[in-house]
Protein backbone atom coordinates (compact mmCIF):
# COMPACT_ATOMS: atom_id res chain seq x y z
CA UNK A 1 0.00 0.00 0.00
CA UNK A 2 1.65 3.19 -0.94
CA UNK A 3 2.63 5.74 1.32
CA UNK A 4 1.48 9.73 0.84
CA UNK A 5 4.05 12.02 2.23
CA UNK A 6 4.07 14.92 0.26
CA UNK A 7 1.28 16.26 2.06
CA UNK A 8 2.80 19.78 1.57
CA UNK A 9 2.09 19.59 -2.29
CA UNK A 10 -1.57 18.65 -1.57
CA UNK A 11 -3.11 16.84 1.43
CA UNK A 12 -4.08 13.73 0.39
CA UNK A 13 -6.64 11.75 1.12
CA UNK A 14 -9.38 14.04 1.69
CA UNK A 15 -11.94 13.62 4.72
CA UNK A 16 -14.92 11.54 3.42
CA UNK A 17 -17.14 14.44 3.88
CA UNK A 18 -15.53 17.09 1.50
CA UNK A 19 -15.44 14.43 -1.49
CA UNK A 20 -19.26 13.82 -0.83
CA UNK A 21 -20.25 17.85 -0.38
CA UNK A 22 -18.47 18.08 -3.91
CA UNK A 23 -20.62 15.53 -5.16
CA UNK A 24 -23.50 16.75 -3.80
CA UNK A 25 -22.51 20.17 -5.37
CA UNK A 26 -21.71 19.13 -8.37
CA UNK A 27 -24.67 16.74 -9.07
CA UNK A 28 -27.63 17.81 -6.65
CA UNK A 29 -27.05 21.75 -6.95
CA UNK A 30 -25.18 21.85 -10.18
CA UNK A 31 -25.45 25.72 -10.89
CA UNK A 32 -23.31 28.47 -10.05
CA UNK A 33 -24.01 31.38 -7.18
CA UNK A 34 -25.05 34.99 -7.24
CA UNK A 35 -27.20 33.95 -11.02
CA UNK A 36 -30.42 32.20 -11.48
CA UNK A 37 -33.00 33.20 -9.01
CA UNK A 38 -34.69 29.39 -8.66
CA UNK A 39 -34.17 27.25 -6.31
CA UNK A 40 -31.13 25.36 -7.45
CA UNK A 41 -29.64 29.07 -8.01
CA UNK A 42 -30.20 30.28 -4.33
CA UNK A 43 -28.83 26.50 -2.81
CA UNK A 44 -25.53 27.31 -4.76
CA UNK A 45 -25.78 31.46 -3.54
CA UNK A 46 -26.45 29.76 0.10
CA UNK A 47 -24.01 27.15 0.14
CA UNK A 48 -20.94 29.92 -1.61
CA UNK A 49 -22.38 32.62 1.59
CA UNK A 50 -21.97 29.65 3.94
CA UNK A 51 -18.71 28.89 3.22
CA UNK A 52 -17.74 32.25 3.07
CA UNK A 53 -19.07 33.02 6.79
CA UNK A 54 -17.68 29.83 8.18
CA UNK A 55 -13.87 30.73 6.98
CA UNK A 56 -13.91 33.75 7.79
CA UNK A 57 -14.95 32.95 11.38
CA UNK A 58 -12.32 30.58 11.32
CA UNK A 59 -9.82 32.66 10.64
CA UNK A 60 -11.04 35.81 12.72
CA UNK A 61 -11.87 37.61 10.00
CA UNK A 62 -14.95 40.01 10.86
CA UNK A 63 -16.45 40.75 7.90
CA UNK A 64 -17.09 37.96 5.63
CA UNK A 65 -17.45 39.91 2.44
CA UNK A 66 -13.67 40.98 2.99
CA UNK A 67 -12.90 37.15 2.46
CA UNK A 68 -12.17 36.54 -1.61
CA UNK A 69 -12.29 33.14 -2.99
CA UNK A 70 -9.90 32.50 -5.96
CA UNK A 71 -8.72 29.56 -7.89
CA UNK A 72 -5.30 29.35 -5.39
CA UNK A 73 -2.91 30.57 -2.87
CA UNK A 74 -1.24 31.82 -5.60
CA UNK A 75 -3.83 33.85 -7.37
CA UNK A 76 -4.82 35.12 -4.10
CA UNK A 77 -0.76 36.24 -3.80
CA UNK A 78 -1.07 38.03 -7.34
CA UNK A 79 -3.91 39.85 -6.48
CA UNK A 80 -2.40 41.60 -2.92
CA UNK A 81 0.52 41.88 -4.58
CA UNK A 82 -0.33 43.30 -8.16
CA UNK A 83 -3.65 44.92 -6.65
CA UNK A 84 -1.69 47.00 -4.19
CA UNK A 85 2.04 48.03 -5.11
CA UNK A 86 2.08 51.23 -7.44
CA UNK A 87 5.60 52.42 -8.47
CA UNK A 88 7.52 54.47 -5.88
CA UNK A 89 6.06 51.71 -3.30
CA UNK A 90 8.51 49.83 -1.03
CA UNK A 91 8.08 45.83 -0.29
CA UNK A 92 9.84 44.08 2.03
CA UNK A 93 9.86 40.23 1.72
CA UNK A 94 12.17 37.33 2.44
CA UNK A 95 14.46 34.65 1.34
CA UNK A 96 12.17 31.97 2.75
CA UNK A 97 9.49 32.74 0.06
CA UNK A 98 7.66 30.24 -2.52
CA UNK A 99 7.56 31.53 -6.30
CA UNK A 100 3.98 32.24 -5.80
CA UNK A 101 5.35 35.18 -3.77
CA UNK A 102 8.78 36.02 -5.18
CA UNK A 103 7.75 35.71 -8.40
CA UNK A 104 4.83 38.71 -8.14
CA UNK A 105 6.79 40.86 -6.57
CA UNK A 106 9.86 40.74 -8.99
CA UNK A 107 7.19 41.45 -11.49
CA UNK A 108 6.27 44.59 -9.12
CA UNK A 109 10.01 45.42 -9.33
CA UNK A 110 9.95 45.14 -13.11
CA UNK A 111 7.47 48.11 -13.18
CA UNK A 112 8.50 50.01 -10.51
CA UNK A 113 8.34 48.89 -6.93
CA UNK A 114 11.40 48.30 -4.96
CA UNK A 115 11.66 44.71 -2.71
CA UNK A 116 14.24 44.52 0.27
CA UNK A 117 14.65 40.18 0.32
CA UNK A 118 15.70 39.95 4.29
CA UNK A 119 17.76 36.85 4.17
CA UNK A 120 16.24 33.54 6.36
CA UNK A 121 19.23 32.04 8.69
CA UNK A 122 20.77 28.77 8.51
CA UNK A 123 17.77 27.15 10.08
CA UNK A 124 14.97 28.85 7.98
CA UNK A 125 14.23 31.60 10.67
CA UNK A 126 13.42 35.34 9.31
CA UNK A 127 15.02 37.19 12.62
CA UNK A 128 12.65 40.16 12.85
CA UNK A 129 15.74 42.61 13.93
CA UNK A 130 16.60 42.19 10.14
CA UNK A 131 13.16 42.71 8.93
CA UNK A 132 13.09 46.25 11.18
CA UNK A 133 16.35 47.00 9.98
CA UNK A 134 15.06 46.45 6.20
CA UNK A 135 11.95 48.79 6.88
CA UNK A 136 11.60 52.60 5.40
CA UNK A 137 9.20 55.63 5.61
CA UNK A 138 8.12 54.56 1.98
CA UNK A 139 7.72 50.79 3.13
CA UNK A 140 4.02 49.73 1.55
CA UNK A 141 4.28 46.32 2.43
CA UNK A 142 5.94 43.74 4.50
CA UNK A 143 4.95 40.27 2.80
CA UNK A 144 6.21 36.23 4.13
CA UNK A 145 5.29 33.01 4.45
CA UNK A 146 4.08 32.14 8.07
CA UNK A 147 5.84 28.44 7.02
CA UNK A 148 8.39 27.10 5.29
CA UNK A 149 7.46 25.04 2.67
CA UNK A 150 10.98 23.24 2.33
CA UNK A 151 12.11 23.60 5.98
CA UNK A 152 8.98 24.03 7.46
CA UNK A 153 10.29 27.22 9.89
CA UNK A 154 7.22 28.88 11.64
CA UNK A 155 8.52 32.37 11.21
CA UNK A 156 7.57 34.93 14.37
CA UNK A 157 4.94 36.49 12.38
CA UNK A 158 3.05 37.96 15.55
CA UNK A 159 6.57 39.99 16.06
CA UNK A 160 7.31 41.22 12.30
CA UNK A 161 3.35 41.75 12.18
CA UNK A 162 3.61 44.40 15.28
CA UNK A 163 7.33 46.13 13.44
CA UNK A 164 5.00 46.51 9.88
CA UNK A 165 2.97 48.15 11.77
CA UNK A 166 5.05 50.64 13.62
CA UNK A 167 6.01 51.83 10.34
CA UNK A 168 2.93 52.08 8.67
CA UNK A 169 3.32 49.27 6.31
CA UNK A 170 0.49 46.75 5.33
CA UNK A 171 1.25 43.12 6.30
CA UNK A 172 0.45 40.16 3.94
CA UNK A 173 0.90 36.54 4.71
CA UNK A 174 0.78 33.34 2.95
CA UNK A 175 -0.83 30.74 4.80
CA UNK A 176 0.14 28.18 1.88
CA UNK A 177 1.51 25.42 4.84
CA UNK A 178 0.10 26.92 8.02
CA UNK A 179 -3.54 27.35 7.22
CA UNK A 180 -5.54 24.58 8.86
CA UNK A 181 -2.94 23.57 11.34
CA UNK A 182 -1.59 26.07 13.20
CA UNK A 183 -4.48 28.75 14.38
CA UNK A 184 -4.34 31.67 12.60
CA UNK A 185 -6.58 34.57 14.28
CA UNK A 186 -5.94 37.46 11.13
CA UNK A 187 -7.28 40.59 13.35
CA UNK A 188 -5.45 39.29 16.51
CA UNK A 189 -2.00 38.98 14.23
CA UNK A 190 -2.72 42.28 12.64
CA UNK A 191 -2.98 40.48 8.87
CA UNK A 192 -4.41 42.62 6.32
CA UNK A 193 -3.99 40.53 3.55
CA UNK A 194 -4.08 36.50 4.69
CA UNK A 195 -3.64 34.31 1.82
CA UNK A 196 -4.04 30.42 1.79
CA UNK A 197 -4.47 27.30 -0.61
CA UNK A 198 -7.63 25.43 0.21
CA UNK A 199 -6.17 22.21 -1.05
CA UNK A 200 -3.39 22.13 1.56
CA UNK A 201 -4.12 21.78 5.40
CA UNK A 202 -7.81 23.13 4.58
CA UNK A 203 -8.41 19.97 3.12
CA UNK A 204 -10.38 21.35 0.36
CA UNK A 205 -10.13 20.45 -3.26
CA UNK A 206 -7.73 22.25 -5.75
CA UNK A 207 -8.92 25.32 -7.92
CA UNK A 208 -9.86 26.80 -4.24
CA UNK A 209 -7.93 29.45 -2.05
CA UNK A 210 -8.79 32.57 -0.73
CA UNK A 211 -7.73 36.57 0.15
CA UNK A 212 -8.78 38.33 2.74
CA UNK A 213 -8.78 42.08 2.79
CA UNK A 214 -9.04 44.14 5.96
CA UNK A 215 -11.16 47.11 6.24
CA UNK A 216 -9.99 50.17 4.74
CA UNK A 217 -7.08 48.67 1.98
CA UNK A 218 -7.90 49.47 -0.94
CA UNK A 219 -6.96 46.92 -4.21
CA UNK A 220 -7.31 46.63 -7.88
CA UNK A 221 -8.72 44.14 -8.89
CA UNK A 222 -6.96 41.91 -11.16
CA UNK A 223 -9.52 41.15 -13.62
CA UNK A 224 -13.24 42.65 -14.59
CA UNK A 225 -16.20 40.99 -15.57
CA UNK A 226 -19.64 39.56 -15.22
CA UNK A 227 -20.59 39.38 -10.92
CA UNK A 228 -24.14 38.59 -11.27
CA UNK A 229 -25.65 41.80 -9.64
CA UNK A 230 -24.91 45.37 -10.25
CA UNK A 231 -25.27 44.75 -14.18
CA UNK A 232 -26.09 48.40 -15.02
CA UNK A 233 -22.84 49.92 -14.92
CA UNK A 234 -19.54 49.07 -16.90
CA UNK A 235 -17.13 49.96 -14.22
CA UNK A 236 -16.83 46.69 -11.74
CA UNK A 237 -18.41 47.44 -8.94
CA UNK A 238 -16.90 48.34 -5.59
CA UNK A 239 -18.88 46.20 -3.40
CA UNK A 240 -16.82 42.98 -2.29
CA UNK A 241 -16.45 40.21 -2.46
CA UNK A 242 -17.94 40.93 -5.79
CA UNK A 243 -15.50 43.65 -6.95
CA UNK A 244 -12.54 40.50 -6.88
CA UNK A 245 -14.97 37.71 -8.08
CA UNK A 246 -15.93 38.12 -11.30
CA UNK A 247 -17.01 35.08 -13.29
CA UNK A 248 -19.03 31.63 -11.80
CA UNK A 249 -17.62 30.84 -9.39
CA UNK A 250 -16.33 26.71 -8.41
CA UNK A 251 -19.13 25.86 -6.03
CA UNK A 252 -18.22 22.16 -5.95
CA UNK A 253 -14.50 23.24 -4.29
CA UNK A 254 -16.02 25.72 -1.98
CA UNK A 255 -18.36 23.23 -1.17
CA UNK A 256 -15.33 20.95 -0.33
CA UNK A 257 -13.89 23.93 1.10
CA UNK A 258 -16.26 24.27 3.82
CA UNK A 259 -16.19 20.79 4.45
CA UNK A 260 -12.93 20.55 4.82
CA UNK A 261 -12.74 23.36 7.53
CA UNK A 262 -15.98 21.55 8.99
CA UNK A 263 -13.29 18.61 9.54
CA UNK A 264 -10.97 20.80 11.15
CA UNK A 265 -13.33 21.90 13.56
CA UNK A 266 -14.55 18.85 14.47
CA UNK A 267 -11.16 17.27 14.77
CA UNK A 268 -9.86 19.71 16.79
CA UNK A 269 -6.93 22.42 15.02
CA UNK A 270 -4.82 21.58 17.95
CA UNK A 271 -4.86 17.81 17.88
CA UNK A 272 -4.12 17.98 14.10
CA UNK A 273 -1.18 19.95 14.99
CA UNK A 274 -0.25 17.98 18.14
CA UNK A 275 -0.17 14.56 15.83
CA UNK A 276 2.05 16.33 12.76
CA UNK A 277 4.26 17.62 15.67
CA UNK A 278 4.54 13.65 16.39
CA UNK A 279 5.21 12.93 13.25
CA UNK A 280 7.86 15.17 12.85
CA UNK A 281 9.82 14.80 15.77
CA UNK A 282 9.58 10.90 15.00
CA UNK A 283 10.96 11.67 11.33
CA UNK A 284 13.73 13.96 13.02
CA UNK A 285 14.98 11.54 15.09
CA UNK A 286 15.21 8.62 12.96
CA UNK A 287 16.85 10.01 9.61
CA UNK A 288 19.07 11.86 12.33
CA UNK A 289 20.78 7.91 13.27
CA UNK A 290 20.60 7.38 9.27
CA UNK A 291 24.76 7.93 8.12
CA UNK A 292 25.06 10.82 6.11
CA UNK A 293 21.76 11.95 6.41
CA UNK A 294 21.82 15.99 6.89
CA UNK A 295 18.41 17.93 8.26
CA UNK A 296 17.43 21.32 7.25
CA UNK A 297 15.10 23.63 9.24
CA UNK A 298 14.39 23.75 13.05
CA UNK A 299 15.63 21.24 15.67
CA UNK A 300 12.54 21.72 17.75
CA UNK A 301 9.23 20.30 16.20
CA UNK A 302 8.07 23.47 18.29
CA UNK A 303 9.57 25.55 15.52
CA UNK A 304 8.56 23.32 13.04
CA UNK A 305 5.49 22.15 10.69
CA UNK A 306 4.99 19.58 8.44
CA UNK A 307 7.81 20.58 5.43
CA UNK A 308 11.15 18.57 6.70
CA UNK A 309 13.93 18.49 4.17
CA UNK A 310 17.14 16.35 4.38
CA UNK A 311 20.10 15.69 1.78
CA UNK A 312 22.10 12.13 1.61
CA UNK A 313 25.69 12.36 1.66
CA UNK A 314 27.26 11.02 -1.89
CA UNK A 315 22.94 10.55 -3.37
CA UNK A 316 21.40 12.67 -5.63
CA UNK A 317 18.13 14.40 -3.99
CA UNK A 318 15.93 13.26 -6.75
CA UNK A 319 17.65 9.84 -7.02
CA UNK A 320 16.37 9.02 -3.51
CA UNK A 321 12.31 10.08 -4.52
CA UNK A 322 12.46 8.02 -7.15
CA UNK A 323 13.90 4.67 -5.40
CA UNK A 324 11.55 5.24 -2.52
CA UNK A 325 8.65 5.83 -5.19
CA UNK A 326 9.92 2.91 -7.69
CA UNK A 327 10.96 0.04 -5.00
CA UNK A 328 8.82 1.46 -1.45
CA UNK A 329 5.59 3.11 -3.14
CA UNK A 330 6.56 5.85 -1.04
CA UNK A 331 5.58 9.86 -2.43
CA UNK A 332 8.33 12.70 -1.72
CA UNK A 333 9.19 15.49 -3.40
CA UNK A 334 12.67 15.96 -4.18
CA UNK A 335 14.31 19.34 -5.99
CA UNK A 336 13.74 22.92 -5.65
CA UNK A 337 10.18 22.75 -4.43
CA UNK A 338 9.78 25.96 -6.44
CA UNK A 339 11.42 27.80 -3.82
CA UNK A 340 14.65 28.70 -5.20
CA UNK A 341 15.79 31.59 -2.80
CA UNK A 342 14.71 29.13 0.04
CA UNK A 343 17.51 26.62 -1.17
CA UNK A 344 19.76 29.23 -1.94
CA UNK A 345 19.47 30.42 1.78
CA UNK A 346 20.18 27.03 3.16
CA UNK A 347 22.73 26.08 0.82
CA UNK A 348 21.00 23.47 -1.44
CA UNK A 349 20.42 25.63 -4.64
CA UNK A 350 20.50 23.95 -7.37
CA UNK A 351 20.79 20.33 -6.24
CA UNK A 352 17.61 20.94 -4.04
CA UNK A 353 16.52 18.41 -0.95
CA UNK A 354 14.22 15.53 -0.61
CA UNK A 355 11.33 16.72 1.15
CA UNK A 356 8.95 14.64 3.45
CA UNK A 357 5.46 16.20 4.53
CA UNK A 358 3.13 14.12 6.83
CA UNK A 359 -0.42 15.02 7.18
CA UNK A 360 -2.83 14.41 9.53
CA UNK A 361 -3.85 10.87 8.11
CA UNK A 362 -0.30 9.29 8.03
CA UNK A 363 0.41 7.39 11.02
CA UNK A 364 3.85 6.87 13.32
CA UNK A 365 3.91 3.43 11.21
CA UNK A 366 4.13 5.09 7.42
CA UNK A 367 7.17 7.32 9.14
CA UNK A 368 8.49 4.12 10.16
CA UNK A 369 8.17 3.18 6.16
CA UNK A 370 10.21 5.42 5.07
CA UNK A 371 12.83 5.14 7.71
CA UNK A 372 13.30 1.64 7.11
CA UNK A 373 13.49 1.93 3.48
CA UNK A 374 15.76 5.04 3.41
CA UNK A 375 18.06 2.51 4.87
CA UNK A 376 17.52 -0.09 2.65
CA UNK A 377 18.47 2.75 -0.08
CA UNK A 378 21.77 4.39 1.91
CA UNK A 379 23.30 1.20 3.16
CA UNK A 380 21.99 -2.11 1.13
CA UNK A 381 22.92 -5.50 2.22
CA UNK A 382 26.87 -6.13 1.27
CA UNK A 383 27.65 -2.33 0.35
CA UNK A 384 30.29 -0.21 2.70
N1 LIG B 1 3.71 24.62 -3.12
C1 LIG B 1 3.60 23.21 -3.18
C2 LIG B 1 4.87 22.52 -2.70
O1 LIG B 1 5.63 23.12 -2.01
C3 LIG B 1 3.10 22.71 -4.46
O2 LIG B 1 5.07 21.39 -3.04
Amino acid sequence: MAVFLDNAATTFPKPESVYRAMEHAFREIGVGPGRGGYGRGLAATRLVFEARESLADFFGIGDSSRLIFTHSATEALNLAVAGLLREGDHVVSTTMEHNSLVRPLHLAGQRGVEVTWVKGNDRGFVEPHRIAAALRPTTRLVALAHCSNVTGTIQPVGEIATLAKQAGALFLVDAAQSAGVIPIDAAALQIDLLAAPGHKGLFGPPGSGFLSIAEGVELMPLFVGGTGGYSTGLDQPKALPERFESGTLNTPAIAGLKAGVEFIRETGIDAIRKHERALVAQLREGLGEIPGVVLFGPASPEAHCGPLSFTVAGYDAAQIAFLLDRDHEICVRAGLHCAPLVHRTIGTYPAGTVRVSPGYFNTAGDIESLLQALRTIVAPAGRG
